[in-house]
């Protein structure tokens, strides 16, 4: 059984949690104790320390993509935890930008962190020890979204349209349990899972994390076939799926109907054992 408490995203289960548009999982394994994402600011601070957890002790912590609202509070954990590796893909780093009436603007992550002792720069696959793997190699491309269309990545000095390698995956296993944690879900919650099931060679139990169909900031969802087409892909009859962030609530809704008891919303102060 691995227990997951969300420290940091859009909604709370309580006044008592502060939330903000972001993501930060607390996992704790049999040998782990793991951040995965850090939000965007100091609230995962503030809200480890009211569900009881010590930021020192955290010895893994896993940077999904390179955008802010997931890894700005980088800088902020590294002066909290000396001792812990942070796993980011290679290219993270690189500059980030979100292009809005034909104006660009940084959604990117601190990069003069790239050379800090703790940071672990990841390839496309990297198996962490026998309980923790990343991967970030997805083969297929179902299901594009039009939020997408607006992110780009310099690449060669140029800004183009993003192709999401930065972003990783992570799997967990423990025994038979096989859990899957991505971060916004940027290269397709369909095709990232699809690529899991090849790795492990069988179906995920759980799948956590951001299925990226909804922009807060422009208050637009995707469109309902695609939702609909998402939702019908991933009701397997077997997993079980944890959603937030990105998802919206609106969005959640619309796929709880297909999936229904196989999906469930988590906010600030959930805690989850599975
Ligand atoms: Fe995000
Ligand atoms: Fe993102």
């Amino acid at each position: 059984m691995i227990k997951v408490t969300t420290f940091v995203e859009n909604t709370s289960i309580s006044p008592d949690y502060a939330h903000k548009h972001g993501l930060c999982l607390y996992i704790e394994t049999t040998n782990h104790k793991i951040l995965f994402d850090l939000g965007s600011n100091g609230l995962f601070l503030e809200n480890a320390k009211k569900l009881g957890v010590n930021i020192a002790e955290i010895d893994t912590v896993i940077i999904s993509h390179g955008h802010a609202d997931h890894g700005g509070a980088l800088k902020l954990f590294l002066e909290s935890n000396n001792t812990a590796k942070v796993y980011v893909r290679r290219n993270a780093f690189d500059s980030h930008k979100i292009k809005v009436l034909g104006l660009f603007f940084s959604v990117g992550l601190d990069s003069s962190l790239k050379k800090h002792p703790q940071i672990v720069l990841t390839d496309a696959r990297t198996v962490i020890d026998d309980e923790l793997m990343l991967f970030s190699d997805i083969d297929n491309h179902m299901f594009p979204t039009k939020a997408n269309k607006k992110l780009y990545a310099k690449v060669d000095g140029k800004m183009i349209v993003d192709d999401f390698t930065h972003e990783q995956n992570l799997i967990i296993t423990e025994g038979d349990n096989k859990i899957l944690f991505a971060g916004c879900a940027h290269s397709g919650i369909v095709n990232i899972k699809d690529k899991a099931e090849k790795i492990i060679g069988e179906k995920l139990d759980s799948v956590i994390g951001g299925f990226h169909l909804y922009n807060p900031a422009s208050r637009k969802r995707e469109s309902d076939e695609l939702i609909d087409g998402i939702a019908d892909s991933l009701n397997d009859g077997v997993t079980m799926y944890y959603t937030c962030h990105c998802t919206g609530k609106k969005v959640f809704e619309m796929m709880k109907k297909k999936l229904t008891d196989r999906i469930q919303y988590i906010s600030v102060g959930t805690v989850l054992k599975i």
